[in-house]
């Protein structure tokens, strides 16, 4: 295991943040995280486990950490019952690919989050979700190194509190846990979920759609909406849509009868910060090199050189202008470092 220090973490962020690591180290093997971890407690420096870096921003210029830049590999087949297949992916793995290698190899059951930046490891700490679909539906089991027994356990869906963008991993408690891999559960028999309009009108016409048909889909609506982080920075939505009570949601129904909202059920509604971002005038605004995408208002993008303190700045600005018209308060989705 090899310590490297004060590494340029622009490359390792799709904020594109020219933050850098005291500390830098690539982890290719569970043993290498044994060492990290090690090492860091020797050295009373906190880890930090980073995947893709596409769900982060790093708001200082110098991040006092050893960041363990999680590149474990590997795909297999690992068992099957009549219903479902399983898949074991290393946390490494970058998260599009193996979406599609898995349709290629005739698996299919995650084509709905096609595109989505970042790695296997994350895509599980976050329980990303796009159209309809979220990554928990499909796991079984995840492979994680708890410091705090110096072993590798197995948890399963259930024991990993999956919700909206989150999951046990997010929680202090939970934090030091080390994701290894995930083991996925993809369906045999497989039907389309095109529950998102704009996705049954991308394949509208098909007389069957394949999974990789989905995949293809979703890959045009993302594309259309959301910057390719390698042309532009940004970190996807930058808010969680927020859910607001029944009393709440009916007095801003009453001021804004347009108001886009979903039913997650209790007498709750979820409300499209994008739409009220965008209704807030602050689409495609921009502050220096921080601003909100043009076409999507939920993504706070980097023009160029904005730090990691600009965007920050930018955001709370977005969220103070939206909390003062709709009396909602938004709470960011990446994490902050
Ligand atoms: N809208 C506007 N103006 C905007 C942006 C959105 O009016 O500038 C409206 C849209 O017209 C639509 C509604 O707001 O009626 C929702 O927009 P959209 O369908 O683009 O989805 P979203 O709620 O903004 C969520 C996820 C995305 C995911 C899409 C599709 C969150 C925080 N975001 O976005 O996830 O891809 O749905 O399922 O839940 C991510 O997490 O990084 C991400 C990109």
């Amino acid at each position: 295991m090899q310590i490297q220090e004060l590494v340029d973490l622009k490359p390792f962020n799709t904020m594109a943040v020219a933050a850098k690591a005291r500390y830098f180290t690539t982890i290719k093997t569970q043993t290498d995280v044994q060492e990290a971890l090690a090492w860091a407690t020797e050295h009373g420096v906190e880890p930090f486990v980073l995947g893709g870096g596409a769900n982060l921003l790093i708001t200082t210029e110098v991040l006092d950490r050893l960041v363990m830049r999680m590149a474990i590999e590997g795909l297999e087949v690992v068992g099957e019952t009549d219903e479902v297949t399983y898949v074991k992916v290393g946390a490494g793995e970058d998260w599009h690919a193996t979406v599609d290698r898995l349709i290629t190899m005739g698996y299919a059951g995650l084509e709905n989050l096609a595109l989505i930046p970042g790695t296997v490891g994350a895509s599980v700490v976050q329980n990303i979700g796009a159209y309809g679909t979220e990554v928990a539906q499909r796991v079984q089991e995840i492979e994680v190194f708890n410091p705090a027994t110096d072993e590798v356990e197995a948890m399963r869906a259930q024991e990993c509190d999956f919700a909206y963008r989150h999951s046990i991993f997010k929680d202090a408690t939970h934090a030091d846990l080390v994701v290894l891999s995930v083991t996925f559960a993809l369906p045999k028999v497989w039907t389309p979920n095109l529950s998102y309009k704009e996705l049954a009108n991308q394949v509208e016409g098909l007389e069957t759609v394949t999974a990789r048909d989905v995949f293809e889909a979703v890959v045009a609506v993302r594309s259309r909406k959301l910057p390719d982080p390698k042309v532009l920075g940004s970190a996807g939505s930058f808010f969680k849509n927020p859910v607001v009570d029944h009393d709440q949601f009916l007095a801003l129904l009453e001021k804004f009868p347009s108001i886009v909202h979903y039913d997650v059920g209790g007498g709750h509604q979820k409300l499209a910060a994008g739409w009220m971002i965008d209704q807030a005038g602050l689409k495609g605004h921009r502050e220096g090199d921080a601003g909100t995408y043009e076409k999507q208002a939920l993504v706070l993008v980097n023009h160029g050189e904005a730090t990691g303190a600009e965007l920050w700045r930018y955001a709370q600005m977005v969220k103070a202008t939206v909390n003062a018209k709709f009396g909602v308060v938004l709470e960011p989705e990446p994490v902050i470092l």
